[in-house]
């Protein structure tokens, strides 16, 4: 197919959003409820077009391209559009950006500077939640909610947890537990997808609160330590801190995509018990040692035993912590210097 955006003749597939032809030809169009790989739900309208001989403005998002379309992104009437749409979700929010954790990666926010939205023309009710500390891992603060059920979305299609919905009606409308329930009594697996997904400060990082703002931070990618899947993270580290942990968005395995041990238990990287010397155990206590005089003695224990038992008393267990290349590597030192096939895996059982 070919549609016109902004005057460019664009190729367009079937299945193709006007949104996806548009961002494939580098035209600009803000999003609030879009999200790649959800069902888009069209639910906040600022991702309007013009599009010819159509009445009304139209969501891109949800807009299938067809043949011959022609849609202008960027409009008086458009930008007018995305303007109101704006002040109407200002207008109840608590616009204390000042000391909100998401200020600077609000995407809200982002949209009122981009939009000059500096105040709302409706004055009106404003939310009254008790903002809700009590897990570990996620603020909630549905004070800033602007219903755009990206979190939903993903708790439910993403993660198949189900652990929120909505409830009530109208201006009550709210994300919620079944009954309103605490998370830690839903279903809720603390994967932190929800906080991920969302474009304002109504879902915070608990432990990063404080730590550090999104200028002040730079990501680091590297490889989640925890099983042998891999998961891509981006670590967020003011100096050498983390501040906190999300997922590559588009990077395999994860594509996005985290659990509660990935991206909420990094707190062991700083633990005072943490050994960072080998330590040899010499008349019921332990000392510390260097890496080669640990090495040595552990290489002496192995001769001593293979003298006196032969190799197949020795057996290997690697750790799925370990890369690939590690547990190829050891598998090696068993079957080619030890001389025993008794090699396992952790995570086979
Ligand atoms: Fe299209 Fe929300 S991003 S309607």
């Amino acid at each position: 197919m070919k549609i016109t955006i902004n005057g460019k003749i664009c190729e367009a597939a079937e299945g193709q959003t006007v949104l996806d032809v548009a961002r494939a030809n580098g035209f600009y169009i803000p999003t609030l409820c879009y999200l790649s790989g959800l069902t888009p739900t069209g639910a906040c309208r600022i991702c309007v077009v013009e599009v010819e001989g159509m009445r009304n403005l139209v969501a891109s998002c949800s807009a299938p391209a067809t043949e011959g379309m022609v849609v202008r992104t960027d409009t008086e009437r458009v930008l007018a559009a995305r303007r109101f749409i704006v002040e109407l979700l200002v207008s109840c929010h608590p616009l204390d950006c000042m000391t909100c954790e998401k200020t600077g990666d609000c995407t809200l926010q982002n949209l009122a500077y981009e939009l000059g939205v500096t105040a709302s023309t409706m004055v009106g009710e404003k939310y009254d939640y008790p903002v809700d500390y009590s897990n570990p891992f996620i603020v909630r603060d549905y004070n800033k909610c602007i219903l755009c059920l990206k979190c939903v979305r993903v708790c439910n299609e993403i993660q198949g947890i189900e652990a929120i919905k909505t409830i009530q009606r109208g201006f009550d409308t709210k994300v919620a537990t079944a009954y309103d329930t605490p998370l830690q009594e839903s279903n809720c697996v603390f994967c932190g997808q929800c906080v991920q997904a969302c474009p304002v400060g109504a879902l915070t990082e608990r432990k990063a609160k404080g730590l550090g703002r999104a200028w002040e931070t730079r990501k680091v990618r590297t490889t989640c330590p925890y099983c042998g899947v891999g998961c891509q993270l981006e670590l967020h580290l003011k100096g050498e801190q983390i501040v906190k942990i999300t997922a590559v968005e588009d990077g395999a395995p994860n594509k996005g995509r985290l659990c509660v041990k990935g991206r909420f238990g990094y707190d062991f990287i700083y633990s005072e018990d943490r050994l960072t010397t080998p330590l040899i155990r010499e008349n019921g206590s332990f000392r510390e040692a260097s890496w080669n005089e640990a090495l040595d003695l552990v290489a002496n224990k192995f001769k001593q035993i293979i003298a006196e038992s032969g190799p197949d008393a020795i057996a290997g267990v690697s750790c799925a912590r370990s890369i690939n290349e590690d547990s190829y590597q050891m598998q090696k030192l068993f079957r080619a210097v030890i001389g025993t096939n008794n090699i396992d895996h952790c995570a086979r059982t």
